[in-house]
């Protein structure tokens, strides 16, 4: 493959070895829009971008904890967000600004789960849009991977679609903010796990990323410490899982992104033997 300037520039800086088999990116913008294609004509309009407002939700003051919508296992994507956007079931709904539901494309091969969201992602109701998220994308693009769509791939200018070989999904364990970004609590993870089964079992990703403890802690129901679950293929009801450092730990411990860097190339490796397989 050929490496981009941006790529190689970008992959030196962190000292790391190249994976030769990906084409370079194109770059792009773009927005998750499974209703589009799913939803029969007769339908309601779909909702076309996962930065669109979420459902009118009450405001914090309204909030009472205990109530989540049943049957989040049979829900469509319109439902599911729209469940995850009223959810009051745990005390996390008392401060958030909205819910934080997931991005990119709803039928990935790549599903990438990370752990909640913090003050930006609060704010714009997008998984990963702080600094943290700034070097997910980066890595994603140095592997030839997008949350979004690239222009070419899509299918109009409103709400493309794209490859869902290069156009990943992202989602979170908790839809809604810890207070000053403390670390998910027990009882707010179980909580929020449905949601998250219910996105992996739409979208059916071919291979999920889980970075950091708490998304290794409910996909894996491991406690065990990152640095020894990664380096090997995992699996999720079948499907190969890898994990990777969250990228906020690497951002406070920039030795680790040369492993992060090779967690994500086993990942490619991963995928591209079953690809051929
Ligand atoms: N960290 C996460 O795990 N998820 C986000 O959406 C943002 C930061």
């Amino acid at each position: 493959m050929r490496w981009t300037e941006r790529q190689v520039a970008m992959l030196a800086e962190m000292g790391i070895r190249l994976w030769p088999d990906v084409p370079a990116p194109q770059g792009a913008s773009a927005v998750e829009v499974l209703e589009r294609r799913e939803n029969p004509p007769e339908a309601p309009p779909a909702r076309s971008d996962d930065r669109a407002p979420p459902a009118v939700e009450p405001r914090a003051s309204e909030r009472a904890i205990g109530a989540r919508a049943t049957g989040v296992e049979s829900m469509d994507w319109t439902a599911l967000r729209d469940a995850v956007a009223a959810c009051t079931a745990c005390k996390l709904c008392k401060g958030r600004r909205q819910t934080v539901f997931g991005i990119g494309h709803p039928r990935a091969q790549w599903m990438i789960v990370g752990e909640a969201p913090g003050e930006q992602e609060d704010i714009q109701g997008e998984p990963f849009v702080g600094k943290s998220g700034q070097l997910l994308d980066n890595m994603l693009r140095a592997l030839g991977l997008s949350r979004h769509a690239t222009p070419s791939q899509g299918q109009g200018a409103a709400a493309p679609l794209g490859d869902p070989a290069r156009q990943v999904y992202i989602a979170n364990t908790l839809k809604c903010r810890p207070p000053g970004n403390r670390n998910p609590e027990p009882d707010e993870l179980a909580q929020c796990e449905p949601f998250l089964i219910r996105q992996i079992a739409l979208v059916q990703p071919k291979l999920i990323l889980a970075m950091g403890r708490f998304a290794v802690q409910s996909l894996l129901r491991s406690s065990e410490p990152i640095g020894r679950l990664r380096g090997r293929v995992h699996r999720y009801q079948g499907v190969p899982l890898i994990v990777t450092y969250h990228p906020a730990y690497l951002l406070r411990n920039l030795e680790d992104k040369a492993r992060a860097w090779d967690d994500l190339c086993l990942a490619a490796d991963t995928l591209a033997a079953l690809e051929r397989a």
